[in-house]
């Protein structure tokens, strides 16, 4: 079984280099697929989902070649039909990006239902909303998600929910759809704009993505282009996090600090010194945390994406912590796993009160989904002795290269697969 093991208590130290944000190479990946030209995308994480996707691609017959670790070249001009047939692709969230993008170039699409982290109930009408509201003939059956539309045209569209996905896949269908689209109470995260740019770089006609209203202005085709992926939101707040919860110091390069305010700011608020320049931010924390709230909320709220680390970071804080989740209605399963190594937390419905302890310790504990799996990571990193985290291909879904980069700010963390590999490392930090 594939696990880490850590043995904690070592402040981090030092710089990481963050990678493209997974959660908009998603989307841009799926998009390449709506032009007969090429594509070549720079800044692509090499991580689980992207994988995924790049298969389920190929599955129809577009040719995508890993030109470097991080870029790759796509052409879907022959593209054999617009039904994912693939199964892996049962297991990423984002399989649902292709049905925005092969309704808007094809004005067919078929896909599995999309899986993802169980992290709430996930729902996908404001999607089924939007596909319809452009004129598609929407349809579950036998777990397959299929939309189509002899024409597909313009339309006004209130999301009665601020969602992320949803927006992006009707920003998708919409760009060659015929006519006006206008997408009210549109999601504003950072990678719903850099969708857009990129969309735009094809030749497509979108204006106002970062703000909630995003108007756009359908094309018959969309062309080749060159694009780099915007740095990860969520990777580089995870390393705030893992800065802040081991008392260390790091340096995180290629981000964006702008989008990471809400972040800065909490951390400075529980006492961590937050410095920015153009394109890194720098997180120390010398003494023991303060206590705070935290209310996730759509961009530019607080993200739920980093709930999870918060809460463990705070559960050493000094204090009584209250964090609220707003987004998701199940993403406290991690709490039960913290409890194994000393954290005192009560969820009540969609709170944590978090009792700030001198102390964790080190235990076996599971990865429920992606985010908790890092928050894990980083609970073994504060704790007293060793840890191992076990279910880490969640984490694999959405890190690159997670133990690499720790293990460069001094963590003593390994990826092992056999017993005797575990008791090695046992050994070895005794
Ligand atoms: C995306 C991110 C995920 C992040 C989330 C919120 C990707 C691949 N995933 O997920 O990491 O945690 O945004 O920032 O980018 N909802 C509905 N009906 C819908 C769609 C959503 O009611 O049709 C609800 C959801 O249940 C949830 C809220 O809207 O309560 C936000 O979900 P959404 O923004 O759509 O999240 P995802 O796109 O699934």
């Amino acid at each position: 079984m594939e696990q880490y093991v850590i043995k904690g208590g070592v402040p981090l130290s030092g710089e990481v280099t963050i990678g493209g944000a997974k959660n908009a190479a998603l989307p841009i990946l799926a998009a390449s697929v709506m032009t007969d030209e090429t594509v070549e995308i720079e800044n692509v994480p090499d991580v689980r989902d992207t994988q995924v996707l790049m298969q389920a691609i190929e599955s129809i017959g577009v040719t995508v070649v890993r030109t470097g670790t991080n870029t790759v070249k796509i052409n879907a001009a022959r593209a054999r039909n617009h039904s994912i047939e693939n199964e892996s692709i049962k297991k990423i969230r984002a399989s649902y990006y292709l049905i925005g993008a092969l309704l808007g170039k094809y004005k067919s699409a078929g896909v599995p239902l999309p899986g993802g982290c169980n992290i709430g109930l996930r729902p996908i009408d404001q999607h089924i909303k939007g596909f319809s509201a452009l004129g598609a003939d929407v349809d579950i059956n036998h777990g397959i998600f299929t939309a189509r539309a002899d024409r597909l045209s313009g339309a006004h569209i209130y999301l009665d929910v601020v969602s992320v996905g949803a927006t992006i896949n009707v920003m998708m269908a919409a760009a060659m759809a015929e006519g006006k689209t206008t997408i009210e109470n549109a999601a504003r995260e950072p990678h719903v704009v850099d969708l857009a740019n990129f969309l735009n770089s094809m030749g497509a006609s979108i204006r106002g993505a970062g703000t909630d209203v995003i108007r756009i202005k359908g094309v018959q085709k969309l062309h080749g282009t060159r694009y780099a992926i915007i740095p990860d939101q969520i990777e580089a707040g995870t390393f705030m996090m893992a800065a802040a919860a081991t008392h260390g110091d790091i340096t995180i390069k290629n981000v964006i600090p702008k989008h990471l305010e809400s972040i800065s700011a909490k951390l400075a608020e529980i006492g961590c010194q937050i410095r920015e320049s153009d394109d890194m931010v720098r997180v120390s924390a010398t003494k023991r945390l303060n206590a705070t709230h935290v209310k996730t909320l759509p961009y530019p709220g607080f993200p739920t994406d980093l709930q999870p680390q918060i809460t463990t970071a705070l559960s050493l804080a000094s204090g009584i912590s209250i964090v609220t989740e707003s987004i998701f209605e199940n993403r406290f399963k991690y709490v039960d796993e913290l409890t194994k190594m000393g954290a005192v937390i009560k969820v009540e419905g969609s709170t944590a009160i978090v009792s700030g302890r001198e102390q964790l310790t080190g235990a076996q504990i599971v990865a429920p989904d992606l985010r908790a799996g890092a928050a894990l990571v980083i609970a073994g990193l504060m704790a007293e002795g060793i840890s191992t985290v076990s279910n880490i291909n969640y984490v694999e879904r959405g890190y690159e290269d997670f133990p690499g980069k720790l293990r460069a700010l001094g963590a003593q963390i390994e990826k092992v697969e056999e017993e005797r590999e575990l008791q090695k490392f046992r050994l070895k930090y005794a």
